[in-house]
């Protein structure tokens, strides 16, 4: 016969059998809400992190994974964390827009090079401090799982210059730079949440979209659409973030396991990215037509989002941006 007993300034929720008495820990159990399919570098590092916390913990604390916004998705993720009623969420960095525009680093057209290049990025000083920013508003940045940079696709012609943007609509996850990027290339934007865009798609409410090779494959856009260019024109990297109140709520020591965790979470999630990445692309071009921008394209593109990076640099912050670059040569 179980009890179970919401602690105060605990969020997650806690059991106690009552056979156990007074000398069992209570366990502890927590949500990790994310919006990919399980598959995916992100999921399987949620799950990863799941399977060690009760193992190290020896099953004192469990995390319960829920993918493909089966809970929450982009649109209430955000507010659920905010009222404890999930403990733990990854979205893409550029969703915390409204906490804190300096998340939109990663979206900064041709920034970031790889996967590595936003690992040192998230992992230095600028990196750390911007996570910390979220302390205020009620979250912890734990750390940052990237995945891949995002390439363009859509369902009418094959991408190789800016100009071919022109007057098509894409599907870009929030707003800000995105929207700049794409209104400065002459094409329109619609802010879909990441669950709705297959359906958004299918149905032609935009004609492409921007998205890494694991969730083109995962979320099967060749379905539904015909031209993948390789233009990695932004970092793809997730926040991991903890409800504070539930955070500071476990017992030092079970926090201090918990953490341990997450960095063995994140290193597997870090060594997968690359790896699925890769395998995912090799999938879609046996699809899917797939154009990769020559250097002599890139330049183009590089030149015509100098408007953007007259407007976002200050918005994103000039140290940031240095620290980027410099982690990046
Ligand atoms: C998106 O909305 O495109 C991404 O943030 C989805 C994800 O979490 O990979």
């Amino acid at each position: 016969l179980f009890i179970s007993l919401i602690m105060a300034g605990c969020g997650g929720k806690q059991e106690a059998s009552s056979s156990d008495k007074a000398v069992a820990p209570e366990k502890i159990v927590a949500k990790f809400s994310h919006v990919t399919a399980t598959g995916t570098p992100k999921g399987l590092a949620a799950e990863k992190f799941a399977d060690l916390v009760k193992e190290k913990t020896n099953g004192q604390v469990e995390i319960e994974v829920f993918p493909s916004g089966q809970l929450f998705g982009d649109k209430d993720e955000f507010e659920a964390l905010q009222a404890n009623n999930v403990q733990f969420i990854a979205p893409s960095a550029g969703k915390l827009i409204s906490f804190d525009p300096r998340f939109q680093i990663g979206d900064m057209p041709f920034l970031f090079k790889n996967n590595q290049g936003a690992s040192k990025f998230w992992d230095s000083e600028k990196g750390q401090e911007l996570l910390q920013s979220l302390e205020s508003q009620g979250m912890i940045g734990l750390t940052a799982w990237p995945n891949g940079m995002r390439q363009i696709m859509n369902s009418k012609k094959e991408i190789k210059s800016p100009e071919d943007l022109k007057g098509l609509k894409f599907r870009i996850p929030a707003g800000g730079v995105l929207v700049d990027i794409f209104q400065t290339l002459g094409a329109g934007t619609s802010s879909i949440a990441f669950s709705e865009v297959y359906p958004a798609l299918q149905q032609k409410v935009v004609d492409g979209t921007i998205a890494s090779f694991d969730n083109i494959e995962n979320e099967k856009y060749e379905e539904v659409l015909k031209y993948l260019t390789i233009a990695n024109m932004n970092s793809l990297a997730y926040v991991v973030i903890v409800n504070k109140e539930f955070w500071d709520g476990l017992p030092a020591d079970t926090r201090e396991i918990v953490k341990e965790c997450m960095t063995e979470a994140t290193a597997y999630e870090r060594e997968l990215a690359d790896q699925l990445d890769e395998e995912s692309l090799a999938k879609l071009k046996q699809k899917i037509n797939v154009y990769e921008l020559t250097e002599q394209d890139h330049q183009a593109f590089v030149k015509s989002m100098e408007p953007v990076w007259a407007k976002y640099e200050s918005v994103v912050g000039k140290d940031l941006i240095d620290a980027v670059v410099e982690l990046n040569r």
